[in-house]
């Protein structure tokens, strides 16, 4: 079994809540030393609970202006697409929290993805700093697909694991949706990344890459959680019922 420290919960609702203090504790130590906290977050539904603790329960214990809030991917379309990701955040969290906007750094999927991550690339490095020759994110939020996909690198681009770039076009292999992505490279210079997994659909793939069976190395996530130093997984128990 791999050696990532594992935290199961029975319900989405406590994983999500954990998260919500995780982030919490994290972002009161960065304030306390007069820094705020450099946050990457993902898509897809599973953070939804937690977007949705912070601007409930959590909005109040939280210092808006003290963090950032940055992508790990974004689908290539328009903001307010319901595929979007940077949307989905805003509706349930950001358009309900004091934030400033000079917090948020969305990538802007309506550009040209090459353009953007070439953009994108450029903003971490002016707002992030720069440790091992690649921008430091404080704490990288990430999902897995149930093809073992994380971030927006899937099996079969597994170079985007290893790139010279922070940021990189991508696409869906089944969709062909475009997408911009953090590589693994810049998601493994984080300070912390967690990934938060929940539901049956993920248990199988979840088995393979913890116990290093089957196809495991076709997983992107196996690279993550293997390749990268503090990784920490949040899963309930529909999700870890296989390990
Ligand atoms: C995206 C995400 C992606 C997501 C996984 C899990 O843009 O879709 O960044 O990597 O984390 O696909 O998605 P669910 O949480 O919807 O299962």
């Amino acid at each position: 079994m791999l050696k990532n420290k594992i935290h199961i919960f029975s319900e989405p609702e406590e994983t999500a809540e954990s998260v919500a203090k995780l982030i919490t504790a994290m972002l009161n130590e960065k304030v306390s030393a007069g820094k705020s906290l450099n946050i990457a977050i993902s898509g897809g539904s599973t953070p939804n609970l937690l977007f949705g603790m912070l601007s409930g329960e959590y909005a109040e214990k939280i210092n808006w202006e003290k963090i950032r809030f940055f992508w790990v991917d974004e689908r290539c379309v328009e903001p307010t697409d319901k595929e979007s990701n940077y949307g989905n955040v805003n509706k349930i969290l950001l358009q309900h929290v004091p934030i400033p906007e000079a917090n948020i750094f969305r990538m802007k999927g309506e550009n040209v993805p090459i353009e953007e991550a070439v953009q994108y690339q450029n903003t971490l490095r002016n707002e992030l700093p720069e440790v091992n020759g690649m921008p430091q994110f404080d704490l990288v939020l990430l999902g897995m697909g149930d093809d073992g996909h994380t971030a927006s690198i899937f099996p079969g681009n597994l170079e985007l694991l290893h790139s010279t770039e922070s940021v990189a076009a991508a696409k869906h292999p089944q969709t062909g949706q475009n997408r911009i992505t953090l590589t693994g490279s810049v998601i493994c210079n984080a300070k912390h990344v967690a990934f938060v997994i929940t539901g049956h659909s993920k248990a199988e793939v979840l088995e393979s890459i913890m116990h290093e069976k089957g196809d495991f190395e076709r997983f992107p996530t196996y690279y993550i959680l293997t390749g990268c130093g503090d990784v920490e997984l949040y899963l309930d128990h529909e999700a870890a019922e296989r390990l």
